[in-house]
């Protein structure tokens, strides 16, 4: 996607490194970083330089490669894997990039490991490129029906970032937006704040400002009184774990939205690369880990000269649970780069290539 005049996605690799755009800073500066250790990486996904499951993936995937340059051994490998891993809890993602690294340079000679892992880095980053535009053109769909039955401006709302910044570029849930506003289909973005991050207030509007794509900003309340007097015509999410069975665990909000969309009769769609499908997981609500992040992330509030300031008095009990999980019987259906599925597991079993690249 553009930003200013020129294109970017948010994961490269160059010069013998990674380069990222730091998300922490976004929209108030645009920095590169550069990640070359295997610190770095770990890092750069715990405190969210890199956010967003598909990007926590691919980075990841990049993370292990040149761990695997400086030291190709199967005791550094496997610690490697083991540090990326811990670095966020809920995402399978990360696991599945993990895994298809790890996997396709175990049984190899040290010496031939490096070269596999890089190249599967830049095709896993690549598919990703492609899965998200495909899902752009499947969830266009969805929405070029829903104008020609309106034959007005298509209001959508959507929760955190599901955007090009939370993938390596075109995004999910934004995905079909962008190729909406392509193919000049009238279109308004709900964008939820989503606290206490504000990922939706930070990234998700800066890349619709960015498009050209009309949007506002609402507190993650305001949903169901939108959806409630008629300003609501659809939800789009995304996910960052879903099960078998079709219950997607996403960014904390998310489940409250589609029981007020269920209850308005408004459909909530789930955006997702099937790199989010969970294939050990039946079901969703009781068996996924929701990462509990740092209550000062509630407590504290940064401001656009990247200072915090403290909003809460000290000492205040606080929780900050990160996502929570919706159960698939409120889900309209699932835009897969596969086509649309619905959210129940004898859909999701036929996607028979769920493991590859
Ligand atoms: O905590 P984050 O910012 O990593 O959470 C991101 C989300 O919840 C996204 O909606 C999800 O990863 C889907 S992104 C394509």
């Amino acid at each position: 996607m553009k930003v200013g005049n020129k294109k970017f996605t948010t994961i490269w690799y160059e010069d013998d490194a990674v380069k990222i755009i730091d998300q922490t800073l976004l929209p108030f500066k645009f920095k590169i970083k550069k990640l070359k250790t295997i610190n770095d990486f770990f890092l750069s996904i715990k405190n969210m330089c890199v956010r967003g499951a598909p990007l926590i993936g691919v980075t990841a995937a990049f993370g292990l490669a040149l761990s695997i340059k400086r030291n190709s051994s199967i005791k550094n490998i496997e610690r490697s894997y083991e540090k990326l891993l811990s670095a966020r809890p809920t995402a399978v993602n990360l696991k599945w990039a993990l895994d298809l690294v790890f996997n396709s340079i175990k049984q190899m000679p040290d010496e031939k490991r490096w070269l596999k892992s890089i190249n599967l880095a830049k095709k896993i980053r690549s598919q990703d490129i492609n899965n998200c535009k495909k899902i752009g053109l499947h969830g266009l769909k969805i929405i070029k029906e829903k104008y020609l039955e309106k034959k007005s401006v298509i209001n959508i709302l959507t929760h955190c970032n599901a955007g090009w910044l939370a993938t390596v570029d075109w995004g999910t849930a934004l995905s079909p937006i962008f190729s909406a506003k392509q193919n000049n289909i009238p279109i308004h973005v709900w964008v939820d704040e989503t606290r206490p991050r504000n990922q939706g207030a930070l990234l998700t509007a800066w890349e619709l400002k960015n498009a050209r794509v009309p949007y506002t900003i609402v507190v993650d309340n305001a949903g169901g009184h939108l959806m409630q007097s008629g300003k609501v015509d659809l939800c789009i999410v995304g996910s960052d774990r879903t099960a078998l069975n079709g219950d997607v665990c996403n960014k904390i909000g998310t489940y409250l939205k589609a029981i007020a969309a269920f209850d308005n009769g408004i459909p909530f769609y789930v955006a997702l690369p099937v790199s989010t499908i969970d294939l050990n997981l039946k079901e969703g609500v009781s068996n996924i880990e929701i990462e509990e992040r740092p209550g000062i992330e509630l407590s504290k509030i940064r401001s656009t000269t990247n200072k915090f300031s403290k909003i809460y008095f000290d000492g205040a009990n606080v929780s900050n649970p990160a996502f929570d999980v919706t159960p698939a019987k409120y889900i309209t259906g699932l835009i897969t780069e596969f086509g649309l599925l619905k959210a129940k597991t004898s859909e999701i079993r036929k996607i028979k290539t769920l493991k590859n690249v």
